[in-house]
């Protein structure tokens, strides 16, 4: 290969802390890697785990789910729901052969547009070390 690599990253965020703080990495003009297409939900709690196949299967290289920190979730329980949905999820994702460094989860509040930099080159790097993943993809989508 002599491009180098970039991951496709689909990153689940919720539309009042994790959302609010990649968009205040952008007005604060920090910069971060470009590598994700980013899907508003309303909360964590929303994400349905066949979500995170189906991006799989579309050919992302990595899936990041990320909301409010425990505790501070405006439909009150909704990411504690979440939170124990991804931790079976990528359990079985990784029992059926997918590198645990594609499929992440973080807390990124509105006012942590600093913290959503950190996440998103943690999550770019440790995709982009997998390498391409095209073992479940079933339709080519042109990212
Ligand atoms: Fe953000 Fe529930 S509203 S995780």
């Amino acid at each position: 290969m002599s491009e180098k690599f970039e991951p496709n990253i689909v990153a689940f965020l919720c539309n009042w802390c994790s959302y609010a703080g990649a968009d205040l990495a952008g007005t604060s003009r920090i910069q971060y890697p470009a590598n994700l297409k980013i899907i508003r939900v309303m909360c964590t709690g929303r994400v349905n785990p066949l979500f995170i196949v189906n991006a799989f299967q579309q050919g992302a290289d990595g899936v990041l789910v990320s909301g409010c920190h425990p505790g501070d979730c405006h439909y009150m329980e909704g990411n504690y729901y979440a939170r124990r949905r991804f931790s079976l999820i990528r359990e079985l994702l990784e029992y059926i052969g997918i590198d645990p460094r594609r499929i992440h989860m973080s807390w990124v509040s509105a006012s942590e547009g600093a913290k959503w930099k950190d996440v998103v080159e943690k999550v770019v790097a440790e995709a982009r070390e997998a390498g391409p993943f095209d073992q479940f993809r079933r339709n080519k989508i042109n990212w």
